[in-house]
This record gives C-alpha cells, structure tokens and sequence, in this order.
C-alpha cells in the first residue's frame, strides 16, 4: 500500500496532509526518513510519524452509527462521560468518528480508520448534504421556512441555501427536516433560534443519500461497498 494511504489508514491525516508530512522528513521507514512519495509500504515495515509508531493497519472499516442522547462524540472525553467507541468497541479497528454531532443530538454518524475519506466528508468545500429531524417550539410560518431556505445570520455567519420540509406541526411544536451541507458548530440549532423556534429534540437521519433507516439507537451496521464507493464519489 501506498505510504500516504498507510498513514490516512491509520487515522493521523488525511492522505493530502501524509503527502505534507512525508515532504517535511516526519516519516521514518525502519528507522531511517522517508521522502519519497510513492514509497510501497511492506509487510512487517515499521512506519513512524513523528515519532510516533503506526500499527499496521488491517483493511478501512466503515461504519453507520446511531448516536443516542447523552453520549460525546469523541475517541475519549476527560469528564469521563460515555463516548461513541463505546457502540464499536467489538471492531478489531481503530474507528474514529467523522465529523461530530451534539451530546443532546442522536443520529447518524459515520465512523472509519479511513482518515482521507473523514477528511474529504467534513470538508466545507465537499458539500455533502447532512438530513435533520428536528421538533422546534412553537409554530413554524412559510416566512420563516423561507427564511431558513435562502440563509440566516447564526452570529457573524450567514448560512447557505438549506432545503428545509415541514412534516406536521401544532400550535406548540413543529417537525421539520431540514438538509444542510455547512458543519458550524450547532449549526441546526442556531438556525432555528435565529427565526425564533428553538430546538426541543435533534436527530439527524442522513448523510448525503445514507440514511439511518431502522438502525437502533447505540447500534452501528457497516457501510454497504455502494455506500462506500458513494462516499469516495462525494
Ligand atoms: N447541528 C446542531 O445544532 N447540532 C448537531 O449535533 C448537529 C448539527
């Protein structure tokens, strides 16, 4: 394999930034400094990024997760809350989460040890659509979906074109699904606040044409290999 797919396997960067590291002489193979980018990494070869040894990586492992409430979404959190390795800890990989979504949302999640791919996914400039269920306070006009369709200020921030699809609704809460392809940090509930519906409850149920589906909260399904391909197209 080649060496800046090796480093983008492991979970260090993505293959762009291997390429960067390999360039600037922070890649030992077998102890000595690599430099040359098409290097073929050989079984039982000790790769070192640096410093920093790398376990020689099985096959890329892709996976759907359902994110319940209540749970961080990170490889370890220093308040010793649950965290989303926990729904994974059975895959012989190390998985990370793509992109992050809020201790209070649930939902999809895509976790890999494909660093190239997380890197491309959570890239503004990839625009993969990302689906939210939301129920938000109070009665959603025509005005203010229109609002939220075109963009709104979330605070020095205008946001992008969002298709955004009222479900049902009543005069105490509405359900709305709302598709955005920009990843500020909560992102689905300043919007919401900005035309005065707060958020009560967040889930998202896609990434790009990835759907949830059935999948129970807390558990994961691996990706489909047409999912992955769709993925690496994105
Ligand atoms: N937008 C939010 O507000 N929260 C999330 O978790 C994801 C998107």
């Amino acid at each position: 394999m080649r060496i800046n797919k090796y480093i983008a396997q492991a979970g260090i960067a993505s293959r762009r930034k291997a390429d960067e590291l390999i360039a600037n002489g922070n890649v030992k193979i077998n102890g000595a400094v690599m430099k040359e980018p098409g290097y073929d990494v050989a079984e039982g070869d000790r790769v070192e990024v640096n410093g920093r040894l790398l376990e020689s990586r099985g096959k890329a492992e892709y996976v759907l997760v359902n994110k319940p409430l209540g749970m961080v979404t990170t490889v370890s959190d220093d308040r010793d809350r649950l965290t989303v390795m926990e729904i994974v800890k059975d895959i012989d990989a190390r998985l990370f989460p793509v992109g992050r979504l809020d201790y209070n949302t649930s939902g999809a999640l895509i976790m890999t040890n494909d660093g190239d791919m997380a890197y491309r996914l959570t890239h503004p400039k990839h625009e993969v659509y990302k689906t939210y269920r939301a129920r938000v306070a109070g009665v959603l006009s025509n005005e203010k979906v229109a609002r939220l369709r075109k963009g709104v200020d979330i605070g020095g921030f205008v946001t992008s074109r969002a298709k955004v699809n009222v479900i049902k609704g009543n005069q105490h809460s509405t359900i709305v699904e709302i598709s955005i392809h920009e990843g500020k940090n909560r992102q689905v509930r300043k919007m919401f606040a900005a035309v005065g519906n707060p958020v009560q409850e967040l889930e998202r149920i896609a990434i790009g044409d990835i759907r949830l589906g059935h999948l129970r909260p807390g558990h994961y399904r691996k990706l489909t290999r047409d999912e992955i391909e769709y993925l690496k197209k994105c």
